[in-house]
């Protein structure tokens, strides 16, 4: 089964109006028509560049997400908050669930991150499921107990069949924005972990599921990553801010 390729720039919380500008126009310069290629560009700017961003990018194959949302459907008294439906309202087609940013500096829960991946998909939305473990967990051997739970939260409140219109990113904590890459071989591994726990429950979801990988994602370590039979694009955050090098791990996916 061939899998749906994406390259995903996670923005976080930089950039301006004018520097977001200047890069959506790079990118889309540089990523071409888009018909035929083997993989989807697909970019996560802050919430409040979301507009802008789509406006930017109309009439190119670029895609455009976002990096979090309400973990409540509907309208409502949720001060801060932006929903699935909103989002879905202003161009996205993905959204972030469960970063590891989220996880560990909101207090994000397993039970938290379940809801807002349901949340998404009740937007029509595709979300888009980070796990990872951190370097504590990883040396006290934790890594595939950590990422069980993390997967098991969601197949357990959402049920197999929503992975079918979802996409998992494995992100080893330790290699976000660190610059240690976790090698091809580590991550192969846990891809294909993550491809067993969806398999056990049900195996052509499984081989159809797109698992990203990130952490540290550059152009010049793309290549490797992307050849392991189950790593299926990639989340890149710093490296997405600069076009060439963007540019660069796109090419990387074809
Ligand atoms: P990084 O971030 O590419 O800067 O390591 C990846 C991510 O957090 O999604």
């Amino acid at each position: 089964m061939t899998r749906k390729v994406l390259i995903v720039g996670n923005w976080k919380m930089n950039g301006s109006l004018a520097a977001s500008r200047a890069l959506v126009t790079a990118l889309r310069a540089g990523a071409g028509a888009g018909a035929g290629a083997p993989a989807t560009l697909l970019l996560c700017p802050p919430y409040v560049y979301l507009p802008a961003v789509r406006e930017w990018l109309q009439g190119s194959p670029v895609g455009l997400g976002a990096q979090d949302l309400c973990d409540k459907a509907g309208a409502g008294a949720f001060t801060g908050e932006v929903s699935g439906a909103m989002l879905r309202d202003v161009g996205c087609s993905h959204v972030i669930v469960g970063h590891s940013e989220r996880r560990a500096l909101y207090g994000e829960s397993d039970a938290v991150v379940a809801a807002k991946f349901q949340a998404a998909q009740q937007a029509g939305l595709v979300p888009i499921l980070c796990v990872g473990e951190t370097l504590e967990e990883r040396e006290g051997g934790q890594t595939r107990a950590v990422i069980e739970r993390q997967v098991k939260a969601v197949l357990d409140a959402a049920g197999v069949a929503a992975l079918a219109k979802a996409v998992v990113a494995y992100e080893p904590v330790w290699a976000i924005g660190t610059g240690r890459t976790a090698t091809p071989e580590q991550a192969q591994e846990v891809h294909a972990f993550i491809r067993g726990i969806v398999a056990a429950r049900d195996a052509t979801i499984a081989a159809g599921l797109s698992i990203l990988y990130g952490g540290s994602v550059k152009g010049a370590n793309a290549r490797n990553l992307f050849t392991m039979n189950d790593i299926d694009g990639g989340l890149v955050g710093g490296a997405s801010l600069a076009a060439a090098e963007f540019l660069e791990i796109f090419r990387a996916a074809g």
